[in-house]
């Protein structure tokens, strides 16, 4: 899908994201990921700012998004929560950061949606410090045979619908991105996985 439809997608989908429907699963996997962050954070794809109230104080984070009603409703929440942050409004697929600059890098749901989601797994790893810490909440295929089967057979209809891709293997793509993974919880029949990690050794 063109990314102009693509944004024009989120943006109709931003004031069901801000209603913050999050099931209690997925609030508390927020909150188990989110209270990690630290210092510099950079948040992908940041959507209505759904993880806003699980960052611990004193970081300031750098929120990202393509969509300008996402980010409207980003910037309420962050007013909320009192938050440090700044928006910055375009594809991250496109955008350029200085090499380490990040203490944290926070993706959740987010890399379901990119043109090149290998591409963008080694383009944070380049942004954050090398003792920095990835932190990732990312969908893709269940392990479970007939769940992956329903994704795999319904995954253009979900892009079409909802702008993400259900059949994207996302363990591989973080461990083929040369990121290190400290830790992985996996649910939902693998379908959903939470992801401490640190950017791999540079050579
Ligand atoms: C499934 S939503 C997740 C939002 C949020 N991260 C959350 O956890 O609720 C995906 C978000 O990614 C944004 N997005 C998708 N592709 C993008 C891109 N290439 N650049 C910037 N934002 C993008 C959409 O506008 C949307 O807000």
């Amino acid at each position: 899908m063109k990314k102009e439809k693509l944004v024009r997608l989120f943006d109709r989908q931003a004031k069901r994201y801000a209603k913050g429907k999050d099931s209690a699963s997925l609030k508390r996997w927020r909150q188990e990921l989110i209270r990690q962050a630290e210092g510099e954070v950079l948040e992908l794809a940041v959507g209505a700012g759904a993880n806003f109230p699980y960052y611990p104080s004193g970081v300031k984070v750098t929120a990202t998004d393509f969509s300008e009603e996402m980010l409207r409703k980003a910037r309420v929440a962050a007013a909320a929560h009192h938050m440090d942050a700044v928006f910055i409004c375009g594809d991250i697929e496109k955008m350029s950061f200085d090499e380490e600059s990040f203490d944290t890098i926070v993706s959740t749901l987010s890399f379901c949606c990119y043109e090149n989601p290998l591409g963008m797994f080694q383009k944070i790893q380049r942004w954050c410090k090398p003792d920095g810490n990835i932190l990732l909440l990312e969908h893709g295929i269940s392990s479970h045979v007939a769940i992956s089967t329903f994704q795999r057979t319904f995954n253009p209809l979900f892009c079409r619908v909802v702008g993400c891709h259900h059949n994207r293997d996302m363990l591989e793509l973080v461990k083929a991105s040369g990121i290190e993974i400290d830790k992985v919880e996996s649910h939902w029949f693998n379908m959903v996985h939470l992801i401490w990690a640190k950017p791999g050794t540079r050579v």
